[in-house]
């Protein structure tokens, strides 16, 4: 079976852990058998938007439309401003395809350490599903500016939830949270001071929660949450949050969990209809960019949901059993403490996909 690929390295370490993350899922392939990826890589860039005016072509959707999934790197870079580079690749692509559902499972991964000492000391202690809401409210690009170049500047920045949008991703949460052990999951809002559709939120959430009785929930304010999630990690499991909300926690539980490099999301459309898309959730990190030493652990993790996505179960697990046992023996960037660079690590993920 062959599965094609879209690639997208992006910009700055985007490139990096994406050569990283082919290389691995070829080794993949050739190791366990009975299927090949077929990689198609697009140069959409923020170096050739400034050469070319545009990130992704008129027909960029239906060109990604003709694969399996998509898989990201980063977009971003400092020559263009993070709006533009965003809602020029990234946002479109999420918004059209219908990928409303943006998955971050965060864990403490063998021979890496949490800077809580309470998770340092027991690392089960941190396992968490964060199920983001990927195609409303915060980042619904509604809004505008006026008297723009006034001391009286106004912009307004519109969220827009809708009841269907909420529906459709608290019943994914909830499947999501079943199929875990602990069938528990926290709802996350600010719906004392936002009035209307975080109010909206939580009033979805409990008439989706009827037909899950099995499912142990509870609700949090959004500020209260980045307390819990520092001071008591073992008491959450299955999150579900806002488009915004889920992308601050989610950052918040990567470092919890040792680095922001090794944090891996999967952009689903649950319906199958189109491709998904998965990347890591860092960014181009320009700071370290071009310099070789990206952690590409969050680009190994997340290419294994892709496989899982694609229906080789088998190679996922073969493939995060690869990079859990290269964690566990040290081989580590300098992001988790450790010394080694991007291909120093891939190499040893390779070499370890061998032995499955
Ligand atoms: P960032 O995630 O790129 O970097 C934040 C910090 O984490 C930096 O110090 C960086 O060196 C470090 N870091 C990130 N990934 C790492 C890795 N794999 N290994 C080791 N260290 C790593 O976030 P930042 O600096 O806020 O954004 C940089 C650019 O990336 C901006 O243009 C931003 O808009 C864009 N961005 C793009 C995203 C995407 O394409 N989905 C997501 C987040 C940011
Ligand atoms: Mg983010």
């Amino acid at each position: 079976k062959i599965h094609r690929i879209a690639c997208i390295p992006g910009d700055g370490i985007g490139v990096d852990i994406t050569n990283a993350a082919e290389q691995v899922l070829q080794k993949l392939s050739s190791t366990v058998g009975g299927f090949e990826f077929d990689f198609n890589t697009f140069d959409w860039s923020s170096s050739n938007y400034l050469s070319r005016g545009w990130y992704m072509p008129p027909d960029g959707l239906d060109q990604l439309k003709k694969h399996d999934a998509i898989y990201f790197g980063a977009v971003g870079w400092p020559d263009v401003p993070d709006h533009i580079s965003l809602w020029g690749l990234i946002l479109p692509i999420r918004k059209a395809l219908n990928q409303y559902v943006n998955v971050r499972p965060t864990r403490i991964l063998p021979g890496t350490t949490s800077p809580l000492s309470s998770c340092a000391a027991n690392p089960s202690s941190l396992d968490w599903l964060i199920i983001r809401e990927n195609s409303e409210g915060e980042y619904s690009g509604q809004g505008g500016t006026s008297h723009e170049h006034s001391p009286h500047a106004i912009a307004t920045e519109v969220s827009i939830f809708t009841q269907v949008g909420i529906e459709r991703i608290m019943r994914f949460a909830f499947e999501a949270a079943r199929l875990r052990p602990r069938k528990k999951l926290t709802m996350v809002t600010k719906s004392n001071a936002q009035r209307h559709g975080m109010v909206l939120w939580d009033k979805v959430f409990y008439q989706v929660a009827k037909e899950y009785p099995d499912i142990e929930i509870d609700k949090m304010l959004v500020d209260a949450m980045t307390v819990r999630m520092v001071l008591n990690p073992q008491s959450l499991d299955t999150i579900v949050a806002t488009n915004l909300h889920a992308d601050i926690l989610s950052d918040l539980a990567a470092a919890l969990s040792g680095s922001i490099g090794i944090a891996p999301s999967s952009n689903l459309d649950p319906t199958r209809g189109n491709p998904s898309m998965f990347e890591p959730i860092h960014g181009s990190a320009p700071d370290i960019a071009g310099k070789g030493i990206a952690n590409p652990v969050g680009a190994f993790w997340s290419a294994a949901e892709m496989v899982r996505w694609l229906g080789e179960e088998e190679a996922a697990d073969g493939l995060m059993k690869a990079v859990e046992n290269v964690t566990a023996a040290g081989v580590k960037t300098k992001d988790l403490g450790g010394e080694k660079n991007t291909k120093e690590v891939t190499d040893a993920v390779c070499a370890e996909i061998e032995k499955l």
